[in-house]
């Protein structure tokens, strides 16, 4: 069988990372019978280099005829990079968030697991890890603030920039239902996380949500305010299955709950629409700072590899074989920089993926 695969390397470690996820893709396909075409696509820094813009119409379409895609991470330095002398519209951030809103990807899983290898590279006390932790973010990412009217404006002689906030019950409700709907196949718990005690895009949130729960009567529902939330991914991250929440704060959250599983190098996560396609990417950037240097640690885009064969290609089995081969390479004590700790062996980016190919059966 042949599976089309959109292919995004993206900026910074992005090629690195993903490189490394095609090799194992391929030797996946090897043992479970399938064979992966690669179809690369621009977009970020690398799309305006040879377009001028972060996203062209072509990628769009392009990335609709594949069966999913598979992305690296894009965006550069802020501070060095000439991406960021363009206007915002233009630089590489914008083209991620056009073509998540135009492949309809509202749905942003980030599953954030502690294995027990890497309890030395979690920096949270022994007692607090004992037994691992395994606790899924669903972040709707089509919405709120990072969509709404922006402009920068003066107003009575002051310099004043607005962002806006919306949501509407469709795009709450839509959410709701895939985050219940994973957690009936969990620990059936979800905790809807908001900022209801200020905000009216929470308040209605939080009634769209209890709405969908009456469809989930074996699920536990429980509301948090998100800066509770904050404090609670540290004190106790077992407390958590599933955690519902919007656009901006899932991508604080998971920063956050990445950093209590290791490092953002092991956080896989997928992008899905309504139906069965979606773009798969690590949670974490291009590290511009450990760009190029054969370093950054491939583990999450690989289990982000992964999750596209679970969700979008029907390889169920191949997607077990590849999990289970990261947490065998782990138990070996092989590791990368970022999740290093006494007594293991350290490894480069494509040693890394090459170790975890080995493992694969
Ligand atoms: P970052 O996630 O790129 O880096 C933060 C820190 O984590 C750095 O120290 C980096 O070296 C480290 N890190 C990240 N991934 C790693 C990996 N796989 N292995 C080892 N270490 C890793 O965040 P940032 O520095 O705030 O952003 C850099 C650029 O990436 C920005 O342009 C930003 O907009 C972009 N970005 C893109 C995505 C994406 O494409 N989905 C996500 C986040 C940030
Ligand atoms: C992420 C990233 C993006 C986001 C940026 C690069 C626009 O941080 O995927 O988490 O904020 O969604
Ligand atoms: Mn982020």
């Amino acid at each position: 069988m042949s599976l089309k695969i959109g292919v995004i390397k993206g900026d910074g470690i992005g090629p690195e990372i993903v490189t490394e996820a095609m090799k194992v893709l391929d030797k996946a396909g090897e043992v479970y019978g399938f064979d992966c075409s690669y179809e690369q696509l621009l977009l970020g820094g690398a799309s305006i280099d040879v377009h001028g813009v972060p996203l062209t119409d072509e990628t769009v379409a392009k990335a609709k005829a594949c069966d999913a895609v598979l992305m690296g991470s894009i965006g550069g330095d802020a501070k060095t990079s000439p991406w960021y002398k363009l206007e915002p519209s233009k630089r590489p951030e914008a083209g991620l968030l056009k073509i998540r809103k135009e492949l309809n990807l509202f749905a942003n899983l980030r599953p954030a697991v502690l294995y027990n290898e890497l309890k030395g590279a979690c920096p949270l006390k022994e007692e607090i890890t004992e037994g691992g932790f395994d606790l899924m973010i669903m972040r709707e990412l089509t919405g709120g603030l990072y969509f709404g009217e922006r402009k920068t404006e003066e107003v009575d002689g002051v310099m004043t920039a607005f962002d806006s906030l919306t949501y509407n019950e469709d795009e709450i409700r839509r959410i709701a239902i895939r985050a219940f709907d994973i957690a009936m196949k969990r620990r059936k718990k979800v905790t809807s996380v908001d900022k209801a005690n200020v905000l009216d895009s929470s308040r209605l949130w939080r009634k769209v949500v209890e709405e969908v729960a009456k469809d989930y009567p074996e699920v536990t529902l429980e509301h948090m305010l998100v800066d509770n939330c904050a404090m609670q991914l540290v004190r106790d991250p077992k407390q958590f299955d599933v955690i519902l929440t919007e656009n901006m704060f899932g991508d604080i959250l998971s920063d956050e709950a990445s950093m209590v599983t290791g490092s953002i190098g092991m956080l896989a996560s997928a992008s899905l629409n309504e139906t069965r396609f979606g773009l798969y990417e690590p949670s974490g950037g291009s590290a511009p700072d450990i760009a190029g240097q054969g370093i950054a640690n491939p583990i999450a885009t690989i289990l982000s590899a992964a999750m596209m064969l679970r969700f979008s290609l029907d390889q169920d089995k191949a997607a077990d074989a590849i999990e289970a081969a990261v947490s065998q390479v782990l138990k070996d004590g092989y590791r990368t920089g970022d999740i290093m700790s006494d007594g293991c062996t350290k490894v480069g980016t494509a040693r890394m993926g090459d170790l975890i190919c080995e493992r694969i059966r």
